[in-house]
């Protein structure tokens, strides 16, 4: 096995596809390292990179601003999905790194759409939540979505771009989202 993927045994990436100019590609990891990691013009060519971006906001900007929306339509999904993140979020983090005498616990949750998984993840457990998402009309939606106090910071940014407050998260989480 190539030992860049030996921390990835679950991820298949042998997806073959047509890129963004019509040229075939035969996994995932190969249009990736073509189009922007390794391929030096895509390096030098800001448009290719900024390309690469816009198609997925252009796809998100047409979704709708529901549960459903963000799960592409597999809405059944959400309880299960809130269930073993929680599961996930008390074992790697509350159990083990969580420090019992801190006041104030903030939660950072980016790509998070209308805050599907800030309303019912991260404000039950944390004292504070801030969001961040590209899209404002996802951002703007989650005012009401969520409707909770400790909701305190929705950030309309892409992610790329975006630089989060130094030293101030307990959680930075990504939730069905990539880059
Ligand atoms: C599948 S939805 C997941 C939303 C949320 N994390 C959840 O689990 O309900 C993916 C989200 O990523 C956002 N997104 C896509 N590209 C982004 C980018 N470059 N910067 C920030 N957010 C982005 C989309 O607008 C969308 O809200």
């Amino acid at each position: 096995m190539n030992p860049s993927k030996a921390h990835f045994p679950f991820i298949k990436m042998d997806e073959a596809g047509i890129d963004m100019q019509g040229n075939p590609y035969h996994s995932l990891e190969e249009a990736w390292i073509q189009h922007v990691a390794l391929n030096p013009n895509a390096k030098k060519s800001n448009a290719t990179i900024e390309s690469w971006y816009e198609k997925s906001t252009e796809y998100w900007k047409q979704q709708e601003s529901t549960v459903n929306g963000m799960l592409g339509g597999f809405e059944k999904l959400h309880d299960d999905d809130i269930a073993e993140s929680k599961q996930l979020l008390q074992q790697v983090y509350f159990s083990k790194l969580a420090n019992r005498n801190e006041m104030k616990r903030i939660a950072l949750d980016v790509g998070a759409g209308i805050g599907r998984t800030t309303k019912f993840l991260h404000c039950p457990l944390f004292d504070e939540v801030h969001m961040e998402d590209v899209v404002n009309i996802f951002v703007d939606k989650a005012q009401e979505y969520v409707n909770n106090p400790k909701l305190t910071q929705r950030i309309c940014c892409p992610m790329q771009q975006f630089v989060p407050y130094a030293n101030t998260y307990n959680v930075i989480w990504i939730q069905w989202w990539s880059i």
